[in-house]
């Protein structure tokens, strides 16, 4: 008998809808939400809104790009945390009536081991156990993953996320919200070592982000002479324009090259000492085409076997939510119709 699984997932500012069947993804439509681009970052309130309008075409485009009724649906899945509690309240709400109108079963989907899961989408598939480096606007993991339901964090940020050090440095520099993708293709023409920017010293498997912006932002405000805050190594405002007009894309790749060095290098640390070799991306942070060749340069040179979701399974998406429900759904890890959402949820 096969299973047909409609997921929902408006954890942040993307409505989105996916409908997969055995675990084969047939259709992922996804409603970006360009109110927000004017503020400089998401409006909670408007994302809620525009959640709202979307949802019911969202779910009509995914379940028509599938070529399926409502009426073919098995099982309704939809993201329960964490995320803006407005926004999540939008999709639960409805997943619990679509579930309670068809009579059938619901599960709450974890969009952290969603991102992770992602990996299982394709054919070619990481083996258990694995690791996985999960980057995004709001996280910054390491992930040891025994099975689809056994997911343990063995390392995760103190402070900034690795999406946030993106969209934070890309906001120093004037760029607009979300910074990460512009800052990618800036670097991509830029000298990465050109410009030295510190490496945090954290113990452990932990990151931490917020010494770089730190050093970012006086970098900016001395027009490149040095990191360090004192008064008179302040440049004006029309130099620390110049400056960055000037170097724009030296100055993305020095950031980049080393966001991306803070994260591989914890990567490895993981990997040595849990003797894992099979090394996955997630989240938003892994469309960065500089993490993307630097994971897979040094998967080679290390003998890993590493693996990275295509671009549309990397920021966030209901794919993702309905293939980890695919397994939930194996595992009869149902939810129950008073389920709530929940902005923070432990693992
Ligand atoms: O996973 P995601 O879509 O949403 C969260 O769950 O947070 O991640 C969004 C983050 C943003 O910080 C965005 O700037 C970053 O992913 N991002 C990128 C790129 N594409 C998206 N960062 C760097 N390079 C990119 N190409
Ligand atoms: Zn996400």
């Amino acid at each position: 008998m096969s299973l047909t699984i409609l997921a929902i997932e408006s954890s942040c500012d993307e409505t989105s809808a996916s409908v997969c069947v055995d675990g084969k993804i047939l259709s992922n439509f996804i409603a970006n939400q360009s109110v927000h681009e004017k503020y400089g970052g998401v409006v909670p309130e408007l994302a809620s809104r525009a959640h709202m309008q979307n949802i019911v075409p969202v779910v009509d485009t995914a379940l028509s790009a599938a070529g399926l009724q409502l009426s073919a649906v098995d099982a309704i899945a939809f993201t329960q945390s964490p995320g803006l509690i407005g926004s999540l309240l939008v999709g639960t709400q409805f997943a619990k009536s679509l579930a309670l109108a068809l009579n059938k079963p619901l599960i709450a989907v974890h969009h952290m081991q969603a991102h992770v899961l992602a990996n299982l989408i394709p054919d070619e598939r990481p083996a258990f156990p694995f690791l996985c480096l999960t980057v995004s606007g709001g996280h910054t993991q390491i992930v040891l993953c025994k099975s689809p339901t056994e997911l343990r964090v063995i390392g995760e940020t103190i402070d900034d996320a690795a999406g946030e050090a993106f969209d934070k440095s890309a906001k120093l520099l004037g760029l607009p919200y979300p910074g990460g993708p512009l800052i990618d293709k800036y670097a991509a023409t830029g000298d990465p070592k050109r410009f030295k920017f510190p490496e945090p010293q954290i113990p452990g498997l932990d990151f931490s982000f917020s010494g770089l912006k730190t050093s970012i932002l006086y970098f900016l405000k001395n027009a490149g002479t040095t990191n360090i805050y004192k008064e008179e190594f302040l440049a004006d405002e029309a130099s620390q324009k110049k400056f960055i007009e000037e170097n724009i894309h030296d100055i993305c790749a020095s950031i980049q090259d080393r966001i991306i060095s803070i994260l591989l290098n914890k990567l490895k640390k993981a990997a040595a000492e849990t003797g894992i070799t099979h090394l996955c991306l997630a989240g938003g942070v892994s469309a960065n085409s500089g993490l993307r060749k630097a994971f897979t340069e040094l998967g080679e040179k290390m003998h890993w076997k590493t693996y990275i979701p295509a671009f549309q399974y990397c920021t966030d998406n209901a794919a993702m939510i309905a293939i980890t429900a695919y397994y939930k759904y194996q595992a009869g890890q149902f939810a129950a119709m008073d389920t709530v959402p929940s902005a923070r949820a432990e693992w």
